[in-house]
């Protein structure tokens, strides 16, 4: 049991911290347990793509930070409740299917390394979590944005897993896919995200590491859920 993070909202504050490289599950995991739990559910790499949109749209070049930071500045982002997800709207257009393109994936880890990019997602997820009970998938959740929160969650797979399952998705959803492809893209992606300067993708130094390779999503969420139980335990929501 604990106090959560404390709140000037009236409510408290209860945040589930789940963090990890993409492909271990993170999403899938996440929905499922804020339902599970009765908590609200945060995609913050949502936030992360549709202002990786909005560069694209601008025409910005990913090489230029000033004129990404530009665009973050400018841009109004929005997420809002959707059955167990949630819709993303930039600047008041619903962009929850084009922020899930391959052009945006492969632009996203440059625009999420811009400080101001970060500066601004990261209040907003803040404000976004104020009073509530909710569960918060990204990367820097547990170690930058909610370094208080009540139960901190870091998802790991093998390269070889991940790449595995996304290459599976591909093909599930009609897609082109190439399983070397997909690897090198999964290591790519590790590695830009874990070296940046700013929030590289790490462990929180609190976290409890939960290894996905082997693991189906029933028995990962069985295993989280159990560690919200025993942390959060019956809190007022
Ligand atoms: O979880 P995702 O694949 O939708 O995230 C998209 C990108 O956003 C990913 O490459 C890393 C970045 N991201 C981030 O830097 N910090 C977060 N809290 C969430 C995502």
């Amino acid at each position: 049991m604990t106090d959560g993070v404390s709140s000037s909202a009236g409510g408290t504050t209860h945040v589930v911290a789940i963090d990890g490289p993409a492909g271990t599950g993170k999403s899938s995991v996440s929905k499922l347990l804020a339902a599970k739990v009765g908590a609200s559910y945060l995609d913050t790499g949502a936030m992360y793509r549709a202002v990786t949109l909005a560069v694209l749209d601008a025409g910005v070049a990913l090489d230029d930070p000033a004129g990404i930071a530009r665009v973050a500045a400018g841009v109004d982002i929005a997420l809002v409740p959707d059955g167990d997800g949630a819709k993303v709207f930039l600047d008041g257009r619903d962009v929850s299917g084009p922020i899930r393109t391959e052009h945006v994936t492969s632009a996203v880890s440059a625009v999420s390394a811009v400080p101001e990019v970060r500066t601004k997602l990261v209040a907003l997820q803040q404000q976004n979590a104020q009073g509530r009970f909710v569960v918060v998938e990204g990367r820097d959740i547990g170690t930058v944005v909610f370094p208080e929160a009540d139960v901190k969650i870091f998802l790991t797979a093998t390269p070889e897993a991940r790449a595995e399952r996304r290459h599976k998705q591909n093909l599930a959803g009609g897609r082109d896919s190439d399983y070397e492809a997909v690897l090198a893209s999964v290591n790519r992606r590790d590695h830009l995200d874990s070296t940046r300067k700013v929030s590289p993708l790490r462990a929180a130094d609190d976290a409890t590491l939960v290894d996905t390779s082997d693991k189906t999503l029933d028995e990962v969420l069985d295993e989280l859920s159990g560690l919200v139980e025993t942390r959060i335990g019956a809190v007022e929501r």
